[in-house]
């Protein structure tokens, strides 16, 4: 589909400033913040004493690398409120994010920071192509997680008629779609993936739905996955990005223009790429960990968050802001199998280049002896002849083990075979022996 450009227009300033009238703002916004923590939160004032630096010591950008880093730890350590730089009386909200162990993750904002939090979504639908009279099916979840109220009250900010369906229900979402003709869905490609079959059970074509517009987003996704989807719904697909740590979704999104990764709304969170082992701040262009400060937050100001997220910073193109590159996965998800660090997402590109296999799939980790072993569970693709089952799983194990370079066993599965998602998929199920 191409994309005009009618609405350049009505982009924010600063999504056309230059880069040194960027910069200020962010020196300036940054200077703010860290004060801002370090005189309202005991916590973050006793990392910064320890490291002895002082919100005084940042008169440059660069000088944030002097400031120590905050973990998820951090906020366990302060849970549930201890992170929180202004009184309980100013917090107007709650979001939590699960975690798989312990305790939830708690973030708060004022009514400033839902604000603000708003503007930046809408700025992120506006960058996706979508506009002010639009109607948005939204599959995020509600609740704790941030994914469906921060697309919502972006949504309605920007002028579109939100239809706030949250995740699951999967046959009323079809129904609902086809009764109320959404231009655009947000959810996670992965539950798009599972409402486009659920289409094709009721036998319509995804085709015919009124969508112009995916955004997708709160776990990884390949390229390939971008084409299949928007293959399947003709219509575009584009990436957005979030942590709740930092804001929810919208910390960055990608331009429809240009579909090369998000764009991150520099304006309000810094960005810095890590060597996650040394700690080490690295040039753009280099992969690493990525990390925020976040430059106008109120209730959580987070300094120098280290989100776990692997990638790389690129020149802005759209925008004057950098980009990230696709995330290759969380540091925590990645798999290291007889020495080769492997992630899912380079399963998921092997998966969807062959067409007799359907892009719903798990991996199994396993031992055997003092070997590791990998299944990948994946399934045929509807439209394809079980007799194709042998040579799909011989050209799968043969594409990873000369692409990815580590040898699986594959299982072919029917229709249905791989637990569907409502929100994000589990992909790896890890049963070697811990220690
Ligand atoms: O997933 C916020 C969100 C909601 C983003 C809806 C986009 C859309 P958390 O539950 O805190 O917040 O999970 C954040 O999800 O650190 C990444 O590992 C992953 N993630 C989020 N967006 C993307 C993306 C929301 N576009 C964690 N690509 C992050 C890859 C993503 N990973």
């Amino acid at each position: 589909m191409q994309y005009d450009q009618p609405l350049r227009g009505s982009l924010d300033h600063i999504e056309t400033a230059s880069i040194d009238e960027l910069r200020e703002l962010q020196l300036n916004r940054m200077q703010w913040s860290i004060a801002h923590a370090y005189n309202n939160v005991p916590a973050y004032r006793n990392l910064c004493k320890e490291k002895d630096v002082h919100p005084f010591d940042l008169k440059t950008l660069d000088d944030l690398a002097k400031f120590p880093f905050t973990t998820k730890s951090y906020l366990r350590d302060t849970y549930p409120f201890d992170s929180f730089a202004t009184p309980m009386n100013e917090v107007v909200r709650i979001h939590a994010s699960s975690g798989t162990t312990g305790k939830p993750t708690v973030v708060g904002y004022t009514q400033n920071d839902i604000n603000t939090w708003a503007d930046i979504v809408a700025r992120s639908i506006r960058a996706a192509g979508g506009h002010y009279g639009d109607k948005v099916h939204i599959s995020y979840g509600y609740g704790l997680f941030t994914g469906g109220m921060g697309a919502h009250y972006g949504a309605e900010r920007l002028g579109c008629t939100v239809i706030p369906m949250s995740g699951g229900q999967t046959e009323k979402q079809v129904q609902l779609m086809r009764d109320f003709d959404p231009d655009i869905i947000m959810v996670t490609p992965s539950y798009m993936l599972n409402i486009i079959d659920e289409m094709d059970r009721q036998g319509l074509d995804p085709r015919d739905t009124a969508l112009r517009l995916g955004i997708f987003g709160a776990e990884p996704w390949t390229d390939e996955m971008r084409k299949n989807i928007e293959n399947r719904l003709g219509i575009d697909a584009v990436d957005i990005y979030g942590l709740s740590e930092v804001m929810g979704p919208g910390v960055a999104m990608e331009c429809i223009e240009t579909k090369d990764g998000p764009t991150i709304w520099e304006d309000h969170f810094y960005p810095e790429i890590i060597d996650p082992n040394t700690g080490a701040v690295l040039p753009d262009g280099e992969y690493g960990e990525l990390v925020f400060t976040s430059l106008t937050k109120e209730a959580l100001p987070i300094i120098r968050y280290r989100t776990r997220d692997l990638t790389r910073l690129l020149p802005g193109t759209a925008r004057p802001m950098r980009r990230i590159d696709k995330i290759t996965g969380r540091s925590d998800d990645m798999m290291i199998i007889r020495g080769v660090n492997v992630f899912p997402t380079q399963i998921e590109e092997q998966i969807l280049k062959i067409a007799a296999l359907a892009p719903h799939y798990e991996i199994v980790v396993g031992k055997q002896g003092n070997l590791d072993t990998v299944l990948v569970k994946v399934e045929l693709a509807p439209e394809a002849a079980s007799a194709n089952q042998d040579q799909a799983a011989k050209e799968l194990s043969h594409h990873i083990k000369s692409v990815v370079g580590i040898s699986t066993k594959i299982e072919i599965l029917p229709m249905g075979g791989i637990p569907r998602s409502e929100g994000k998929a589990k992909r790896v199920f890890d049963n070697r022996p811990k220690g």
